[in-house]
C-alpha cells in the first residue's frame, strides 16, 4: 500500500540530488543506533561515559553553523504581500530555480534518508504527516527523538494521503576519494525556504537545529500556521503545562515566549508554593483546535525536547536535568575529562579538565565552555513530570494563555487582558530582547508578536486577524483568559527584581484565581494587575520596593512603548486589522487620562 505521490517525489529528489544510496527510515531503535554509530565513525559525535550519560553522544558543529539563520529564511508565497513585512520573501519559481541548481548532485557520496514522520500522536485528528528527505545522519537521529518516525506513519498516510514535503541537504557533496568532515555544511549558501501554498520546505547548507530538523520550526510552525489559518485553528510557539492546585483542580495553560526565554523551564517548573504541581504537555509548540465543546484544545506536535542547555541546572530546571539521564544527543556543549557534558549554569563551578565546544582546553570565564545556543535532544517521555495526557489525541482544554518576553523595564510582572481582543493586542505587541537562539546581536529589543516573528508563515497582520476571528468561532466565555508576564524586569542596580523559576508558580496561582473569579485585580490603563496583597508572596523575601516596581504602571515608559507600537504597526499598512489600530489608540487614551494610577501602587 505505497503512497504514489511519495514514491514519485522520492524518485525525483534522488534523480536531482544523486545520492550514493537511498534509505527509507523505519524509526527503529536499531536504526537510531546505526545513525549514532555513523556519526561516531565520521567524527561528528563522541560517545559519552556509559556511567554518567549512558547511550548519549556529544556532537560539535562547525562554528559557522550554530543557530537558526533568520536572514537566510524565506517565505516563498505566490504574492509578496502574503509573506508580509516581517518575513523575507522570494518568488517561488525563482527560488526553486536557484535551489534546484544547488540541490543538483548535492548528495553525491552520501546516503539519502527518507523520514516519514508524524507531528502529533500517530493518527490523531490534530496530527499532521510530513516526510523529510535529508543526507544527514544527525538529522535522522534527532528526528527519531523529536517526532514519531517510521512505518506506522506510512500506514496512516495510506496510498493517497497528503503530506508536507521537506527536502534538506547539508550541501556538501563528496567526490569519490574525498573524505568527509565532522560537520558537513555549506559555508557559502544557506537557504531555509518555505512554499506555503504547496506545503513544501527546502533547506540547504545548514545541519543545525531548526534549520535542519524540518518537523520543528519549518513544518510545525511556518507551514502549519498557514494550514491553521486555512482550516480555522492555531499553530503556536507555545509551551503547554498542566497545573494542579492543592485541592486537586487542574488547569491547562499555554505560554508563548521567544526562543531561549525560559519556555522549557516554565513547562517543567517545580512550584515553591506548597501543594502545587506542574506537569509538562509540551515545551515549544502547541497546535490548538476548537473542540466539540467550543473550547480550544491543544496538542504538542513534537515527541521530544530540543532544549537550550546553558542555564539549565538542578537549580533552574531540575526536571530537565532528570530527563537527561540517558539516550540524549548533546550539541555544542563542553566535555569533561571523564566523559560527561557541561555547560554554563549546570553547576556554579566548572569541573576541572574541561574541553570547550571548540575542542580547546577550557580557560576559565574568558571564553564560554558551551556555545550559548548549545542544545540537548531527548525524548519527552523521559521527563519525570510529563503529564499522563501528553499524547491524548484529543488534546487538552486550554484555560489560559500567557504571552511574555525578556524585558528589562516597563513591563509589569503580570497583566491580565481585558478581553480576547486586548489579549490579541498584547500578543501582537510583545517585545523581547534578542537571544543566542538565532544568529545576530544579542540583547536588542525587538517586537516578537506572539513569539512568532521568525515562525509565522504568512503576513503577520493577517495572523492577528486570524487570532481575532476566534471570538466569532466560539462563545467568548469559552476562550482562554490571556495574560502578559515578564520575569526579567531589573531594578536600578541591574539585578532581576523577581526570583523567577519555581517562584513563577505564585503568578500561575493568581492566574488560576482569576479563572475562578476569586483573585483580586485592579484595572489600570494597560490591563488588570494583581491588587495589593493578591499575589501569594508567603515565604518569599524580596528587596524593599521590588513589588511596587514589578506591579506598577510606568506611564512615561508606556507612552514611549506606545510610540514603538505605532512604528511596529505602521509596517503593516492597511493590512493591519482595525481592532489592532483601535487598541493602540485606546491604550494611549487610557494612559493619558490616568497619569499615574494610584490603584496600581
Ligand atoms: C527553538 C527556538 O529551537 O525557538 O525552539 O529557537
Ligand atoms: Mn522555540
Amino acid at each position: 500500500m505505497r503512497n504514489a505521490k511519495l514514491d514519485t517525489w522520492v524518485e525525483e529528489v534522488a534523480a536531482l540530488c544523486k545520492p550514493d544510496r537511498v534509505h527509507w527510515c523505519d524509526g527503529s531503535a536499531a536504526e537510531h543506533d546505526e545513525m549514532i554509530r555513523l556519526m561516531v565513525h565520521a567524527g561528528t559525535a563522541v560517545p559519552l561515559s556509559g556511567d554518567k550519560r549512558p547511550d548519549s553522544v556529544l556532537v560539535r558543529s562547525h562554528p559557522a553553523d550554530v543557530a537558526r539563520v533568520e536572514d537566510r529564511t524565506f517565505i516563498c508565497s505566490a504574492r509578496p504581500e502574503d509573506a508580509g513585512p516581517t518575513n523575507n520573501w522570494a518568488d517561488p519559481a525563482e527560488m526553486k530555480a536557484t535551489l534546484n541548481g544547488l540541490f543538483d548532485g548535492c548528495m553525491a557520496g552520501r546516503t539519502m534518508y527518507v523520514i516519514p514522520y508524524s507531528m502529533g500522536p500517530v493518527g490523531s485528528p490534530i496530527a499532521n504527516i510530513g516526510v523529510e528527505i535529508t543526507d544527514s545522519p544527525y538529522v535522522v537521529a534527532n528526528m527519531h527523538l523529536m517526532t514519531r518516525v517510521g512505518t506506522r506513519v506510512l500506514e496512516v498516510l495510506g496510498p493517497d494521503g497528503e503530506f508536507v514535503r521537506g527536502l534538506h541537504s547539508v550541501g556538501m557533496p563528496l567526490g569519490p576519494n574525498e573524505p568527509d568532515v565532522p560537520w558537513p555544511h555549506n559555508i557559502e549558501h544557506k537557504y531555509i525556504t518555505h512554499f506555503p501554498e504547496t506545503r513544501e520546505i527546502m533547506s540547504f547548507g545548514s545541519g543545525y537545529g531548526g534549520n535542519a530538523l524540518l518537523g520543528k520550526k519549518c513544518h510545525a510552525l511556518r507551514i502549519a500556521s498557514v494550514q491553521a489559518r486555512d482550516e480555522g485553528w492555531l499553530a503556536e510557539h507555545m509551551l503547554i503545562l498542566k497545573l494542579t492546585n492543592p485541592e486537586g483542580r487542574t488547569y491547562y495553560i499555554t505560554g508563548a515566549f521567544p526562543s531561549a526565554c525560559g519556555k522549557t523551564n516554565l513547562a517543567m517548573l517545580e512550584p515553591t508554593l506548597p501543594g502545587w504541581k506542574v506537569q509538562t504537555v509540551g515545551e515549544d509548540i502547541a497546535w490548538m483546535k476548537l473542540g466539540a465543546d467550543g473550547r480550544l484544545r491543544a496538542i504538542n506536535p513534537e515527541a521530544g525536547f530540543f532544549g537550550v542547555a546553558p542555564g539549565t541546572g538542578m537549580g533552574s530546571n531540575p526536571n530537565a536535568m532528570r530527563t537527561l539521564t540517558d539516550r540524549a544527543i548533546y550539541t555544542n556543549c563542553a566535555i569533561t575529562g571523564d566523559g560527561d557534558v557541561w555547560w554554563e549554569g549546570m553547576s556554579d563551578e566548572p569541573p576541572g579538565d574541561l574541553t570547550d565546544w571548540l575542542r580547546r582546553p577550557y580557560q576559565g570565564t574568558l571564553r564560554k565552555a558551551a556555545h550559548p545556543n548549545a542544545r540537548f535532544t531527548v525524548a519527552a517521555q523521559q521527563c519525570p513530570v510529563i503529564a499522563d495526557e501528553w499524547e491524548d489525541p484529543a488534546g487538552v482544554p486550554i484555560d489560559a494563555i500567557l504571552f511574555g518576553g525578556r524585558r528589562t523595564n516597563t513591563i509589569p510582572l503580570v497583566t491580565e487582558a481585558f478581553d480576547w481582543t486586548h489579549g490579541t493586542f498584547m500578543g501582537a505587541t510583545a517585545g523581547s530582547e534578542t537571544t543566542a537562539a538565532a544568529v545576530g546581536a544579542v540583547g536588542q529589543l525587538r517586537r516578537d508578536p506572539m513569539a512568532m516573528l521568525p515562525f509565522c508563515g504568512y503576513n503577520m497582520a493577517d495572523y492577528w486577524g486570524h487570532w481575532l476571528s476566534f471570538e466569532g468561532r466560539t462563545e467568548t466565555s469559552k476562550l482562554p483568559k490571556v495574560f502578559f508576564v515578564n520575569w526579567f524586569r531589573k531594578g536600578a542596580d541591574g539585578k532581576f527584581l523577581w526570583p523567577g523559576y519555581g517562584d513563577n508558580s505564585r503568578v500561575l496561582k493568581w492566574v488560576t484565581e482569576r479563572i475562578e473569579g476569586t483573585g483580586q485585580a485592579v484595572d489600570t490603563p494597560i490591563g488588570r494587575l494583581p491588587a495589593p496583597g493578591a499575589l501569594d508572596l508567603s515565604g518569599l523575601s524580596l528587596h524593599d520596593g521590588a513589588m511596587d516596581q514589578l506591579l506598577s504602571v510606568d506611564v512615561d515608559g508606556w507612552l514611549s512603548e506606545v510610540a514603538l507600537i505605532r512604528e511596529h504597526f505602521g509596517r503593516f499598512g492597511d493590512r493591519l486589522p482595525d481592532a489592532m489600530a483601535r487598541s493602540v489608540d485606546e491604550l494611549e487614551a487610557r494612559l493619558q487620562a490616568a497619569g499615574v494610577p494610584a490603584g496600581a501602587r
